[in-house]
């Protein structure tokens, strides 16, 4: 169990395709292990795979962060108990309800807020890591975190969400945030 380096915008890895997990190995074990330790690090509500550099289908979820009203379902024995937190693997969004837009970060742009609209309420199918189903349905941040980090998955990063106008105003900051991650 390890604390990874968090990729920061810039780092081309943020916009790599990803690839579906296959079988659990060991070093997919190891990943999972280090994606958790990482987001609880950096007090983090989500965080995915290609954030510490391993483009593939994989996030986790800090559960523990997120209110008890906002899960609408949840199935799958690795949310048997209270679990502080999820590990997801192959997820697909299979529904996107309504809309909320509110403040978002991403730990890959510190000290970047920005309002994004995301959907009121999404549901995720997906296995764990012994490759069972999961089913996970939220709304509020538990439907923002889960599309925020399923997008990671896709290479789109919050800031694609907003205007052009607005882009443009962030511009001079991402290309400082841009030269600082690629300087590490
Ligand atoms: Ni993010």
């Amino acid at each position: 169990m390890a604390v990874r380096p968090i990729r920061i915008y810039g780092d081309p890895v943020l916009r790599e395709k990803t690839r579906p997990v296959g079988d659990t190995t060991a070093a997919l074990r190891l990943l999972a292990e280090d994606l958790v330790d990482t987001m609880f690090d950096a007090e983090g509500i989500g965080l995915a795979a290609p954030q510490v550099g391993e483009p593939v289908r994989m996030y986790v979820v800090n559960l523990g962060a997120i209110a008890p009203e906002l899960f609408l379902d949840r199935r799958g024995p690795s949310l048997d108990g209270e679990p502080e937190h999820l590990v997801l693997v192959n997820p697909r969004v299979v529904k996107r309800e309504g809309a909320q837009t509110g403040d978002e970060g991403c730990l890959s742009f510190p000290d970047l807020y920005e309002k994004v609209t995301r959907p009121e309420v999404v549901r995720i199918e997906a296995t764990d890591l012994e490759g069972r189903p999961v089913e996970i349905e939220g709304s509020g941040l538990l439907a923002r975190v889960l599309v925020h980090e399923y997008d990671h998955l896709e290479g789109v990063l919050f800031i694609d969400h907003l205007s052009k106008l607005r882009q443009q105003f962030l511009r001079g900051k991402l290309r400082k945030l841009k030269e600082s991650g690629q300087a590490v």
